[in-house]
């Protein structure tokens, strides 16, 4: 998590007494990571955040893996999964492992029911789109170009205020800043590509007006257990006056990452962004190329041995591929080779700069297909090295 954040109306000491104007004692709730050893915040309710009314069925959420092949380079045109209405309903998974599951959705509209994923963080990558994350943190508005991180357990509602299409990445480890951009207190180094200020956290609107402390039924809509299960709420749950901590939602634009350049080729690492385990997650970003006499800043031919990656092409022409368009996804397994396409590493030569904008994902575990992927997969990717001059 980012660094300790407070926000509304907390009391002076932990577990002491805080009452609310009618003289009742505000409910106070420890959310807090790997039992009480991990990051935690504190917040406080007006009403009991236990307070529940009713519990619905359970609906399995299965995913669906096509049949393994034959190893091969993927690559899928997502931006023709066109598909798009409730923020959480509406999520197509497309790749995934015990450790990471990534997907695409796209929100035309806000959610009448609160949601929360109790077994995994979620990072969003909004690739369209503008709206705001409400959460018992507060409200975290968000626009093209945000990452959001949402940590397991937080409840929240997605509102649409002009359609979204986001990159969904749920992680079963929490998501996390990658600790060699950190310095033994915690804090952001000068050679990090992004620090502190560039990070966005939740606040209230009006701390005075908010929390709702509507009692009213209210529906959650949890996912755990490979499913999902519906409860009714005895009030309103973005109830809470304040809180203290370091788990909470925040975004960070990609455009705000820095990108590390030098005189000849950088190695993904300098883009990496965030880390969860068994998985990193990078951003490549508009940068001068390199600046050695003789450099040729398209990436060489490389074999990621043990790591299956993963490149969601965000924005600009990919210096280093052909035939991608806006919304692809390719994965190249681990097993195989693969760089440039013919062409373009002496196309790049003497090139400024590029505009291209994507957002990595390497997984150290093989990543399963599931079967959206496949309706809209370019089959002949795997043969597009093939210089046919
Ligand atoms: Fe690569």
């Amino acid at each position: 998590m980012p660094f300790y954040v407070r926000r509304g109306q907390i009391p002076h000491k932990r577990h002491t007494q805080f009452r609310r104007p009618d003289g009742e004692l505000y409910k106070e709730e420890v959310f807090g990571t790997k039992g009480f050893s991990g990051v935690e915040s504190i917040l406080y309710h007006v009403h009991p955040p236990t307070a529940v009314r009713g519990v619905g069925d359970f609906r399995e959420a299965p995913l669906h893996p096509e049949d393994e092949g034959p190893l091969r380079h993927r690559h899928f045109r997502t931006g023709q999964l066109t598909a798009s209405g409730h923020p959480i309903e509406s999520r197509q998974y497309l790749l995934g492992n015990d450790d990471v599951k990534m997907g695409v959705c796209v929100a035309a509209r806000s959610m009448e029911y609160a949601y929360k994923n109790a077994e995994a963080d979620e990072l969003l990558f909004i690739h369209e789109g503008e709206g705001t994350l409400r959460s018992v943190f507060g409200n975290l508005p968000f626009h093209e170009g945000d990452y959001v991180v949402i940590p397991a357990g937080t409840i929240y509602q997605f509102e649409v205020t002009r359609t979204t299409r986001y990159l969904l990445i749920e992680s079963q480890s929490p998501i996390d800043i990658p600790k060699r951009y950190r310095n033994e207190y915690g804090q952001m180094l000068e050679h990090a590509p992004f620090c502190e200020r560039d990070i966005r956290v939740p606040d209230y609107a009006d701390p005075v007006s908010d929390p709702v402390s509507d009692t009213s039924d209210f529906p959650l809509l949890i996912k755990a257990r490979n499913g999902f299960t519906r409860l009714t709420l005895a009030h309103h749950p973005f109830d809470v006056v304040g809180w203290d901590g370091y788990v909470y939602p925040y975004a960070f634009n990609i455009e705000d990452f820095e990108p590390i350049t030098g005189r000849i080729h950088q190695p993904p690492p300098v883009h990496q962004t965030f880390a969860g385990e068994g998985f990193v997650i990078c951003s490549f970003v508009p940068r001068l190329f390199d600046y050695h006499p003789e450099a040729i800043p398209a990436p060489y031919n490389h074999s990621n041995i043990d790591s299956d990656e993963v490149l969601y092409y965000v924005r600009g022409n990919f210096m280093s591929r052909k035939g991608i368009e806006v919304g692809s996804i390719t994965l190249h397994p681990s097993g195989i080779p693969h760089g440039p396409h013919p062409g373009t590493a002496e196309a790049s030569i003497g090139k400024p700069g590029t505009e291209e904008l994507a957002v990595m994902m390497d997984t150290f575990r093989p990543l399963k297909v599931l079967q959206p992927a496949t309706t809209v997969e370019d089959t002949n990717y795997m043969f597009s090295w093939l210089d046919e001059k």
